[in-house]
C-alpha cells in the first residue's frame, strides 16, 4: 500500500482545500473519479519535481457508505461536534476533502483545476480556501505552529493505519477556525504565552509545572489508559483575507479517538472548571470527520 503524499507531508509553502457535496446521482462516477486520483498525483508530482506537491482526497463520513459499501474504516465516525454556551466547534460535513499542497501557488492552482475538471458535473464546490507559510510556521496569532508534531517515522506511526484492509489510509479530521484576531491582540504577550504554554518569539515550551490548566498545550497533551501520548499529524495552515483570518486546523491519524479527545478537553470544562483558554480567541466555523484511502485501494475501485 502507498498513502496518500498529503497525509505525512513535511511542512511547505502553498495549500488550496477544497470541500465538495456529491450531486444527485452522482456517486458512480465519483467512485471512478476517484480511482484515477493516484495517478493524477503522481503526474503532478513528476512534471513538477521542485514544487513539492502533495495531494490528499478524503472521503467523508456520511457518504462513505453510499460511495464504498461493504468496507467501511472501522472507526469512522461523524465529527465530534462540541457546544459550550458561546464556544463551539460544529460538526458541517462534506463528502470529499481536498488538500493540495505545493511550494509553488502556481502548481497547487494546476492541481486545482485538475481536480476540478475530473470532477466536472458530479459535485457541488462548497468551500474553498487557501492556505500559506506564515513567517517561520507561525499561525496567525503569531505563534510557532506544529513543533510537537510527529518527526520523521513517527509521522507515519501516528498519521497511518498499520494495519488490516485499510493499511495506509488516516482518519482526518477538518475545521476552518476564524480568529478574534481584535480580542487576541489586546492581550499582553505574556498572556498570549500563557494560554498555549510557550513562549512568543523564540517557541520554548514552558515546564509542565509552570504551565496552566487552562493552556492549549495542556489541554491537548493526553495519555490514553495506559499511559501512552496520545498523539495526533497536525497539517494545519493559516488563511487570511484583508479583514479576517484564521487557521484550517487539519489533523491525521491512525484513530479519530485521540482528535476527539483532544477536542473534548479543550472544550469540556474539567471538574475544576478549566478548559483551553484559546477557544474564547478563535470560533470553529466548519468541522467534518473523513477518511483517505490508500492509493491503491482508491485505484482499485474504479470501473
Ligand atoms: C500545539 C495552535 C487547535 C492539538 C499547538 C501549538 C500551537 C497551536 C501554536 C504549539 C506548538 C506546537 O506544538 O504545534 C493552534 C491553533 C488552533 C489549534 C491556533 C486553532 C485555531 C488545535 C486543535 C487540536 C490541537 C483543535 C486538537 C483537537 C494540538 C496538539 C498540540 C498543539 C496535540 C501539541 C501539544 C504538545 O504536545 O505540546 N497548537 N491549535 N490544536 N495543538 Fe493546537
Amino acid at each position: 500500500m502507498t498513502a496518500q503524499a498529503g497525509i505525512c507531508a513535511e511542512p511547505n509553502l502553498h495549500a488550496h482545500y477544497l470541500m465538495f457535496n456529491i450531486l444527485p446521482e452522482g456517486n458512480v462516477s465519483v467512485v471512478n473519479a476517484l480511482a484515477k486520483i493516484p495517478a493524477l498525483w503522481q503526474e503532478l508530482e513528476q512534471e513538477y519535481p521542485d514544487a513539492n506537491f502533495s495531494g490528499l482526497v478524503a472521503i467523508g463520513n456520511q457518504v462513505w457508505d453510499e460511495l464504498y459499501p461493504n468496507a467501511r474504516p472501522t472507526e469512522l465516525a461523524a465529527f465530534p461536534a462540541q457546544q459550550q454556551g458561546q464556544r463551539v466547534a460544529p460538526e458541517t460535513p462534506f463528502d470529499l476533502f481536498f488538500q493540495l499542497r505545493s511550494d509553488r501557488l502556481d502548481v497547487a492552482y494546476i492541481a486545482v483545476q485538475k481536480v476540478m475538471a475530473l470532477l466536472a458535473g458530479i459535485v457541488e464546490l462548497k468551500d474553498e480556501r487557501q492556505g500559506f507559510r506564515y513567517l517561520d510556521c507561525r499561525d496567525m496569532t503569531g505563534f510557532v505552529d506544529g513543533t510537537e508534531n510527529p518527526q520523521g517515522e513517527d509521522r507515519a506511526q501516528v498519521a497511518l493505519v498499520q494495519e488490516g484492509r485499510f493499511a495506509g489510509g488516516s482518519y482526518i479530521h477538518v475545521q476552518h477556525y476564524r480568529h478574534k484576531m481584535a480580542r487576541w491582540q489586546k492581550l499582553a504577550i505574556t498572556v498570549q504565552e500563557d494560554i498555549y504554554g510557550r513562549t512568543k518569539p523564540d517557541n520554548i515550551e514552558y515546564e509542565s509545572a509552570q504551565k496552566a490548566p487552562t493552556a492549549h498545550t495542556k489541554r491537548t497533551s493526553l495519555k490514553d489508559a495506559a499511559g501512552n501520548n496520545m498523539e495526533i499529524l497536525r497539517q494545519s495552515m493559516p488563511w487570511g483575507t484583508a479583514n479576517a483570518q484564521g487557521l484550517v486546523f487539519i489533523a491525521c491519524c491512525n484513530t479519530p479517538v485521540n482528535f476527539t479527545r483532544m477536542l473534548d478537553s479543550m472544550f469540556v470544562p474539567d471538574d475544576q472548571g478549566h478548559f483551553d483558554h484559546l477557544t474564547l480567541f478563535t470560533q470553529a466555523e466548519t468541522g467534518a470527520a473523513f477518511f483517505a484511502p490508500d492509493q491503491e485501494w482508491l485505484s482499485s475501485k474504479g470501473d
